[in-house]
């Protein structure tokens, strides 16, 4: 609200003086005197500007942050605190997730046919948990087979059960059950990846769709971020990401079929959270954002639609755990989010359904921010 009237004020002062130079530049030879009418007023003009900063807390707290004269408050709650560090658990200490109740099975509300996903086969990397999880099971009830691929098989393996569980306590009477299948894979290592989409390929016959899912953040500030760390964080959330999509677009090239593609960015992709600091992380999930802008450029001609999600902050059994042992850190995002209120895993299940059907077959490239207005403010 300041700035731009400092800003306003100076420029006048500069086009004034300049005005006057080329004036008189042009109209008189002699020079050192159109420079002098510059020499004489742009010093009071600077000095009463300094003054007016020096005078008033807010430019003097706009300006010369960070010992800005509003003290404390300065800046506060836009910055990051380098003393909060979160180190991604190991997998004895993950949170398992639940299946969700409730939410697909049969009904009778009129919809259009264009979301179903019958006939398809998608591939969700990161499946066993969180988000993936509960996006695998909306597949699912759209009416996908499912390969759930994930680091941890036996999880995977599980929730592949529990998944076809739940969908025949949904749909009773319905003969066909969906196939859902487990598979093995580190999605940051290409021999891994190739061998997981070859399994895949052996046990659903082909592969349609593809979420990748598979990712994880940690908090650390950027000058002590452990280098191995970061390294394992790229590869995890960028290299995984771009091998299972190229992966899954060269075996789709290779039946000359079209597919789709959705890519679990996050809102961290555009906006820096705070305050936990998390550079690594949010330059990842740019990169994520700009990838599927990327390939579905390149491979629109192959008739292969790549988005993006962007979540915002989302209540898995992983973020419930590190809120419960951080009510302050929990209480500040909420606050930051126009909602009011965290997202839950349930709240994608349209989303990846809607981006993979043939309802978004003319999207591609998106970004679809699932985050409660928090990237608008
Ligand atoms: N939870 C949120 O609030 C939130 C917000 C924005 C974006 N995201 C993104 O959503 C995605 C899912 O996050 P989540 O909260 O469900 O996490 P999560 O930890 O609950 O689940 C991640 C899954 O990925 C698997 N995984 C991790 N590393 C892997 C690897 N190298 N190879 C294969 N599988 C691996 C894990 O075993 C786990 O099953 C991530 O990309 C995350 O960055 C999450």
């Amino acid at each position: 609200m300041f700035r731009p009237t400092v800003a306003r004020q100076a420029c006048k002062a500069l086009n004034h003086a300049s005005r006057s130079a080329v004036l008189t530049a042009t109209s008189r030879p002699a020079v050192t005197n159109s420079f002098r009418s510059i020499s004489s007023t742009a010093p009071r003009a600077k000095n009463d500007e300094e003054d007016k900063i020096k005078n008033d807390p807010f430019l003097t707290a706009t300006t010369k942050a960070p010992e800005g004269t509003l003290g404390e408050t300065e800046g506060r709650f836009a910055r990051t605190d380098e003393s909060l560090q979160i180190e991604y658990p190991d997998d004895e200490h993950m949170p398992r997730s639940p299946v969700v109740q409730g939410r697909g099975g049969m009904h009778f509300k009129r919809t259009l046919a264009q979301f179903s996903l019958e006939n398809k086969v998608t591939l969700v990397t990161g499946g066993a948990r969180g988000l993936g999880l509960v996006m695998s099971q909306a597949l699912v009830a759209s009416g996908s087979d499912l390969a759930i691929v994930d680091l941890n098989k036996e999880e995977a393996e599980e929730q592949a059960l529990k998944l076809v569980e739940q969908f025949r306590k949904e749909n009773p009477g319905l003969e066909q059950m969906p196939n859902v299948t487990a598979h093995y894979a580190d999605v940051a290592n290409p021999d891994s990846v190739n061998a997981a989409i070859a399994e895949v390929i052996s046990k659903h016959g082909r592969i349609d769709s593809l979420v990748t899912s598979a990712g994880f953040t940690e908090n650390f500030d950027a000058i002590s971020y452990p280098h191995d760390r970061i390294q394992k964080l790229w590869g995890v959330n960028v290299d995984g990401t771009y091998l299972f999509a190229t992966g899954v677009a060269k075996h789709l090239m290779e039946r000359k079929v079209p597919g789709s593609i959705v890519m679990i960015g996050s809102m961290s992709g555009a906006i820096v959270n705070v305050p936990q600091p998390q550079a690594p992380y949010n330059a990842a999930k740019a990169a994520v954002r700009h990838l599927a802008a990327s390939l579905a450029v390149e491979w629109a001609g192959h008739d292969i639609r790549v988005n993006c999600i962007s979540p915002g902050y989302m209540l898995t059994a992983l973020t419930r755990k590190i809120l419960d042992e951080n009510p302050e850190l929990r209480d500040k995002w909420i606050s930051l989010i126009p909602a009011g209120k965290m997202g839950t895993p349930e709240d994608l299940m349209g989303a990846v359904t809607f981006l993979l059907s043939d309802a978004a077959k003319y999207i591609t490239g998106a970004d679809l921010r699932v985050d409660g207005g928090y990237t608008l403010t």
